[in-house]
């Protein structure tokens, strides 16, 4: 065990914990699955899962990673239950194919950065041709990879705790600047009625699994990834309130990148609010514009800072993403900490390749499948991330409420959870999360599941 480190203490963790959360999912895919979903029936979908469903899953999530101090794998096993391993590895795989991906949109971020803060703005418009230059993004790419493998390398409290304490609250500092900015718009109260003024007839079952995948992706949970970092949580940490805080941090990040983004989207579009819609590009395309509209001088600096920042928070998250199959190598493999490190982010970063081929490169990956039901994902990237964000992630959730409540017992997640939390026996959240994690997660995890392999695979749409 000397090979894992822990937090230096319940701030560091929190910290961290809420690094891994915020990241591309809240700046970069959140808006554009709200503009794709239809606005506010998104928005509404999303919050219910986030609060409702996902903060059960994540306080059982940190429980079962503190109680057994494993990688998830080792996890489920050290509990007593060899054969749940196996939801482990599906975490894992979950994982490595987010991040596969992931990496490649970071480097979309780090390579706007550095457009940016040479003044070029015509990037927004230029972004079909940007990502399709794979030399130059797979340099991006390859660059982002190696910061991540490295402070990976460097152990938890060394790299990734010090990096989270600073860069996240600059970002959301900046965001915030940018919503006033945004809401001084011409039109900016379209943009705010699309965002928080829901239409319900949007809301189709290919819209709510969006939102439920988002939500997990956006939380970094269904993988595994919470258990892992549980896993370095001191016994005395309440889990429930920092559990409670990395949600509401979470939530509250990405509500304010739809306040900026939305405004932003109506006044370019006089309004009319066309190309919300358009799927991945929507942050890149809109907001080069929205920066050099600040003037020549400020535009560079605030636009080149504000994806430096992007950088740095989706960084936070990458190396969460890595930490687990590392973690899972170094503790059921013995390899040393730095190789397993080194190792995994080699086989990652190849695994992104055909992601990064995928954007206008290669015939073959960009109309990798015609996927039924899913109508944005026809390139190989939009695949990947549809299959890990919508189906692994909320399948991971339901069967990881599955084992505590029917394998592992309420009674042992209860104890594991009052050990920081002395008040928590006989509470109402402990009813609630006892409800949660035996019916609620279960049933609607497991039913949407169900419902969108029918749409998917076998063309059945119920609603
Ligand atoms: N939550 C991260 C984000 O929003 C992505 C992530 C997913 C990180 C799963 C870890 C695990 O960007």
């Amino acid at each position: 065990m000397s090979n894992r480190g822990s937090f230096s203490n319940k701030l560091g963790f929190i910290l961290a914990a809420a690094g891994s959360a915020v990241g591309l999912g809240n700046i970069w895919s959140f808006p554009f699955e709200v503009g794709a979903g239809g606005g506010a029936a998104f928005l509404m979908v999303y919050l219910f899962f986030c609060f409702i469903l996902c903060f059960p899953v994540m306080v059982t999530e940190i429980a079962i990673g503190r109680k057994t101090q494993l990688n998830p794998a080792g996890a489920y096993e050290a509990l007593g239950f060899k054969k749940w391993r196996i939801l482990g590895i599906l975490g894992i795989i979950s994982g490595v194919v987010i991040l596969s991906f992931y990496n490649v949109v970071a480097g979309w971020a780090f390579g706007y950065f550095i457009e940016l803060l040479s003044g070029h703005f015509e990037i927004g418009s230029q972004f079909s041709t940007f990502i399709k230059d794979v030399f130059k993004v797979g340099l991006y790419a390859m660059v982002f990879m190696f910061v991540t493998a490295f402070i990976v390398s460097k152990g938890v409290s060394g790299g990734i705790e010090r990096a989270s304490k600073i860069l996240m609250p600059t970002l959301i500092t900046m965001i915030l600047g940018l919503v006033f900015y945004s809401l001084t718009l011409d039109h900016a109260f379209e943009g705010i009625k699309f965002y928080l003024v829901p239409d319900f007839s949007e809301l189709t079952l290919s819209v709510m699994g969006n939102a439920m995948g988002q939500a997990f992706f956006s939380l970094s949970l269904g993988m595994g990834a919470l258990i892992t970092y549980g896993s370095y949580v001191g016994k005395n940490d309440n889990i429930v309130t920092s559990a409670a805080f990395i949600t509401l941090a979470d939530v509250g990040i990405a509500f304010i990148a739809g306040l900026m983004m939305f405004p932003m989207v109506a006044y370019l579009t006089n309004g009319t609010m066309e190309g919300a819609g358009q799927g991945a590009g929507l942050i890149f395309t809109v907001l080069p514009g929205a920066f050099e509209s600040l003037g020549p001088l400020l535009g560079v600096v605030i636009g080149s800072l504000f994806f430096l920042l992007l950088s740095f928070a989706a960084l936070t998250s990458t190396v969460s993403l890595l930490e687990v199959p590392v973690a899972y190598i170094v503790d059921e493999k013995g390899i040393k900490r730095r190789r397993a490190v080194w190792i995994m982010a080699t086989i990652i970063f190849v695994l992104g390749i055909p992601s990064l081929l995928s954007n206008g490169y290669s015939g073959f990956f960009t109309s990798f499948i015609t996927y039924v039901g899913a109508e944005n994902a026809t390139s190989f990237m939009d695949f990947a991330q549809n299959v890990a964000n919508d189906t692994f992630l909320p399948l991971g959730g339901c069967l990881i409420s599955i084992f505590a409540a029917y394998a592992w017992k309420t009674q042992n997640l209860n104890a594991e959870i009052a050990l920081g939390y002395p008040n928590y026996m006989g509470s109402f959240i402990q009813k609630y999360l006892n409800f949660a994690v035996t019916i609620l997660c279960p049933l609607v995890l497991g039913t949407m599941f169900l419902l969108t392999l029918l749409q998917t695979f076998f063309g059945v749409t119920l609603f």
